[in-house]
């Protein structure tokens, strides 16, 4: 497959009975999610697929999975969700993954996941319940023995993003893309900061001088460089290409990071973001 629009079109769902992601305040997510983020993630597998034949055990992690299928703000039909787009576009290229591991705070979302990815036939999908920091101990467990991963870590808000779940990744032979909620910076981020609310994701961010000397210009992109720091610190390199993923005013919401520790995954996250076909990014 050349290009993965076949998976990325809408798809019926396998389980219409089954609970579908909203978005945080049950509004329909941002049409952002399927034009950016999952057409990015789905751009990227599609361009590895070479790759991926060298490797007979492939795994997706996915610690914030949802339950599969979303349905867009304004949109009265569904679509499906990050996990099961995944699925779509290595099954179609004949490199189907042969583990799923899916986690969610919310179990009803994780089971869902599983139960139409089992309805489309992928194999050996386990489906876990509990806060990722938690829960990836046991889904990295899982893993088999020689498997090639890709993690796909989209948490709703940075808050959620501990970097316990990055080191718990970096045992394994993966590639990382990470949603990095910039929005939660901005937004009375001096006080959130005094709180310690991200703490948990950016260990060390109050004692760093960059950070203590930001202002709230500069704040967001501080504490972004010192996380990208911590990651690399782990011995994994990030990709250059960081799209900004906006809202429909235009207000920065997130970066796309991703992270490998070889050059051609590297290499094929960059050209894939700076794809003509991904407007954001072009
Ligand atoms: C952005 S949505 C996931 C969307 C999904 N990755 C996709 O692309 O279709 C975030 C999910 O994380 C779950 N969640 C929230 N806090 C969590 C936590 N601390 N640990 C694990 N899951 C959490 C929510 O229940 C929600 O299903």
């Amino acid at each position: 497959m050349k290009k993965p629009e076949a998976a990325m079109a809408v798809q019926p769902d396998p389980c219409p009975e089954l609970v579908v992601e909203t978005g945080p305040e049950g509004r329909g997510v941002g049409s952002w999610v399927p034009q950016d983020k999952h057409r990015l993630v789905t751009h990227y597998l599609n361009a590895t697929r070479h790759a991926w034949k060298n490797w007979p055990k492939r795994v997706l992690i996915d610690p914030f999975c949802g339950p599969g299928r979303i349905r867009v703000a304004g949109e009265s039909f569904t679509r499906d969700g990050g996990a099961v787009a995944a699925w779509r576009v290595m099954e179609a290229n004949g490199v189907a993954l042969t583990h799923v591991l899916l986690g969610d705070k919310d179990g009803t979302r994780s089971h869902a996941c599983k139960a139409r990815l089992d309805a489309l036939g992928a194999q050996n999908v386990e489906a876990f319940t509990g806060s990722a920091d938690q829960a990836i101990i046991e889904m990295v467990k899982h893993v088999p023995r020689g498997a090639l991963c890709f993690a796909y870590v989209d948490p709703y808000s940075l808050e959620h993003l501990s970097f316990s779940i990055i080191e718990a990744l970096a045992p394994l032979k993966v590639d990382i893309a990470a949603h990095f909620s910039i929005m939660d910076l901005r937004r009375n981020a001096d006080q959130e900061l005094a709180r310690g609310r991200f703490d948990r994701a950016i260990p060390g961010m109050r004692d760093d001088s960059r950070i203590k000397g930001a202002n709230l210009v500069t704040l967001a992109d501080e504490c972004f460089a010192k996380w990208v720091d911590l990651v690399q610190g782990l011995g994994f390199q990030h990709s250059k290409a960081m799209p900004l993923v906006t809202n429909n005013s235009g207000h920065g919401l997130y970066r796309l990071v991703f992270f490998a520790r070889h050059d051609l995954p590297l290499r094929i996250w960059g050209d894939v973001a700076k794809d003509k076909n991904l407007e954001l990014f072009g």
